[in-house]
């Protein structure tokens, strides 16, 4: 087989513990970087002689010239199938399905996710496992090490492998399937959900908009929202993938998202809003004049998933990861089930899904998801809520307002720090983390502290520990602010503090979330002393 072995070197920028890699696009295509990371993951897999993959990305800058590159490696690393969506796109939750349907052997996924793409944004690459899901700890520590040793990799010599046509072709002795990156994945969610229930919803004039932000979610949104549901046309915008995502920010929240929500919350708003994200697996939920957090949507998905088909025999426990709200520890305890505590990151979630721990699982930076492939899953979120929504005949904020009722509310929202100074957000934790003990009692802002701990995580099916995964201040109010740093930042080091406070009063379950956190707000920022640690007035971004 014509093929080359080049030398190289080892990369730098691979964070031990991390699923993936995620640089600036131009670090990317620096002259080998790309092919040493896939080489550190074939090698650190075990190598892939006679395995299949599957591989697809967002859509974003690069992505072409990644796969061919990938493919070519594949072959040359002796790969006997590589499955690959249409155009090279695939979603990451459809990427999951793929590979748990063909039983392949992993798969290779090309995102950074929310990040902006172009030549001067970011690129990424994750490797999932056989069963769909982010690679475990043990497998991404391997990658990681080999990062740091390896020294050559294999390509073929030539590459021009058409990935624009379906069909089944061979590159080199290697099979190349180019597979509809949205037919298995809608054939799922139509398994999943009642689909004749809600295209009867929008039947009788239910209207909605979906926000692919530019990304990858538009062609699926449109195959199934609009084509099998029969959503009027025009209900997706901003469906078709673009390299750089319009130059937008494709992260599904108020800010990035700002047009949806001015829309929604406008004098002609659609009785259901939804966005993704830029590899389609987060998801944004707004009602007329009602956003829904992330952790309240977990919490209500929870309270009603029993409604659609695939959930209808209950759930056997759910999952949060620690920042995210306890909205749905209350709804779990209501329902009898076990609600698990997890660390921020999805692969958590992957061991209590494989041993039928967990049916639903979320975080608060808006990733929710089940049991049906090991990725957080945006349009399958939207889904189920339209199948709420088509069972209940209820409003967005009718629901919200009967979980608020039953179980009390838990305002939360989030404050990120960005590009912090490494070395003084680093500093600003460890002094934090020094204090602990002699915390409780504490007095800031008119709050007394009530507890303060580091979380560290038991995994309850491997038995494995995971240490230092945030710092966690409860008060006595029933009032919580979690600091902990960004694993997924690019640039400098990313402060997020976490703020929430639960109201059991009906007559405050209608406040406005700024003022009901202004207290805690204040506390956090006084006891952790961010301000004067890392010269910062004011959070970045809020969501
Ligand atoms: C962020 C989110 C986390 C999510 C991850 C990957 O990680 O907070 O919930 O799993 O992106 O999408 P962080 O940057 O906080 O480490
Ligand atoms: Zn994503």
């Amino acid at each position: 087989m014509p093929m080359q072995t080049a030398r190289t070197e080892p990369i730098e920028g691979q964070k031990p513990g991390t699923s993936g890699l995620r640089k600036k696009t131009k670090v990317f295509q620096r002259p080998h970087y790309l092919q040493n990371y896939v080489q550190s993951i074939f090698d650190g897999i075990g190598g892939i002689e006679g395995k299949t993959l599957v591989v697809g990305g967002d859509g974003r800058f690069f992505n072409d010239d990644a796969i061919q590159i990938i493919l070519r490696m594949a072959a040359a690393n002796g790969a006997s199938r590589c499955i690959v969506g249409q155009g090279g796109l695939l979603s990451t939750p459809a990427a999951s399905n793929l590979i748990r349907q063909h039983n392949a052997d992993g798969g290779l996924i090309l995102s950074a996710s929310h990040n902006p793409g172009g030549p001067d944004a970011d690129f990424g690459l994750k490797y999932n496992g056989p069963n769909g899901g982010p690679a475990t700890e043990g497998v991404t520590q391997k990658i990681y090490d080999r990062t740091k040793t390896i020294d050559a990799y294999k390509i073929t010599a030539s590459g021009g492998i058409d990935i624009d046509t379906l069909g089944t072709r061979t590159h080199q002795g290697m099979q190349v399937d180019i597979v509809d990156p949205v037919a298995d994945y809608a054939a799922l969610m139509e398994r999943l959900f009642d689909f004749d229930k809600i295209a009867a919803l929008f039947k009788s004039g239910f209207t909605m908009r979906f926000d692919a932000m530019h990304a990858v979610t538009g062609p699926y949104a449109a195959a199934i929202l609009e084509d099998r549901l029969g959503a009027a046309s025009g209900t997706v915008v901003n469906g078709t993938p673009s390299p750089d995502f319009g130059k937008g920010h494709p992260d599904p929240n108020p800010i990035w998202a700002k047009a949806l929500m001015d829309e929604m919350y406008g004098p002609d708003a659609p009785d259901f809003g939804a966005a993704s994200d830029g590899d389609g697996d987060r998801n944004m939920i707004v009602g007329k004049g009602a956003y829904v957090t992330p952790s309240d949507s977990l919490a209500l998905l929870t309270a009603k998933a029993h409604l659609a088909p695939a959930y209808a025999e209950g759930l056997a426990g759910v999952a949060r990861s620690m920042p995210t709200s306890r909205a749905v520890d209350n709804v779990a305890k209501a329902l009898g089930i076990n609600c698990y505590e997890t660390p921020t990151g999805w692969k958590f979630f992957g061991n209590l899904l494989d041993a039928g721990k967990v049916t639903l699982c979320g975080e608060e930076s808006a990733g929710t998801g089940s049991d049906h492939v090991r990725e957080k899953d945006g349009l399958w979120a939207v889904l189920l809520w339209l199948n709420i929504l088509a069972e209940t005949g209820k409003s967005v904020s009718d629901l919200l307002a009967e979980m608020w009722a039953t179980h009390g509310r838990c305002y939360y929202t989030r404050h990120d720090f960005e590009d912090v100074d490494s070395d003084k957000a680093n500093a600003m934790i460890d002094a934090l983390r020094a204090r602990l003990t002699d915390l409780p009692g504490t007095q800031a802002a008119g709050l007394t502290v009530a507890a303060a701990d580091e979380f560290a995580y038991d995994d309850p099916v491997d038995g494995s520990r995971s240490t230092g995964q945030g710092l966690r201040l409860t008060f006595t109010n029933d009032a919580r602010a979690v600091f902990r740093l960004s694993g997924t930042g690019t640039q400098g080091a990313t402060i997020r503090v976490y703020l929430e406070q639960l109201e059991s009063d009906p007559a405050r379950l209608g406040l406005d979330p700024a003022l009901a956190l202004d207290a805690v707000a204040s506390a956090a920022l006084e006891i952790s002393d961010l301000k004067a640690m890392t010269g910062r007035d004011a959070p970045d971004v809020i969501t």
